[in-house]
């Protein structure tokens, strides 16, 4: 099946990367002079925070990744969110900024933030490329957002369907008579 059946442009490359750069000069401008620890959020962020980071002129700026799995029903994440991999430096008394592809119901980041603030983190915030808060069930908010949307299967730039589509180098929206 050709892609063009399957989904609709939602983010050309080129509009990625205005995105990324302007993401990335907030926080190159409120960490100046600080310590920053990069947390990426397997798999859907590995596109996201990898061209991120090398628009990051932060000094010092360090990687790392964490991946988390929450089993539910299908598409719909439940509360269970389990930690598969946790992060492999010392975030103590560091400031810590989470990159994820998408902020959806919030249990993901929710837990991930609440395990890194109780691993001694001096500041934990969230940066996410996509944000549905229309699906919100957990009081969280990204302090780093490139675009707001509404209820639609992204999928490309690292983003899934059934591990599909990942390496797209730019972002659709599934079309509905796929997934459902
Ligand atoms: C996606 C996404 C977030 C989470 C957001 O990950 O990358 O981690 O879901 O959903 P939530 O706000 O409802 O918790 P997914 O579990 O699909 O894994 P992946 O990143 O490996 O594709």
């Amino acid at each position: 099946m050709l892609h063009k059946d399957v989904f609709e442009e939602l983010m050309n490359e080129e509009e990625l990367d205005k995105t990324v750069s302007d993401i990335a000069a907030r926080i190159n401008a409120d960490y100046d002079g600080k310590e920053l620890v990069i947390v990426g959020i397997l798999k859907g962020s590995a596109i996201f925070v990898a061209d991120l980071l090398r628009k990051i002129t932060i000094e010092g700026v360090q990687l790392d990744f964490m991946q988390a799995s929450s089993y539910g029903s299908g598409s719909v994440s439940s509360g269970n969110v389990r930690i598969v991999k946790d992060v492999s430096c010392n975030v103590k008394e560091r400031n810590v900024l989470i990159v994820e592809d998408i902020l959806d119901t919030g249990n993901t980041l929710s837990h991930i933030k609440e395990h890194l603030l109780s691993k001694g983190a001096a500041s934990v915030r969230i940066c996410t490329l996509f944000d549905k808060p229309g699906r919100r069930k957990k009081p969280i908010t990204a302090d780093y957002t490139g675009k707001v949307i509404d209820d639609l299967f992204v999928v490309g730039y690292g983003l899934d369907y059934s591990e599909r589509y990942r390496n797209l180098p730019y972002v659709g929206v599934l079309k509905a008579e796929i997934y459902s």
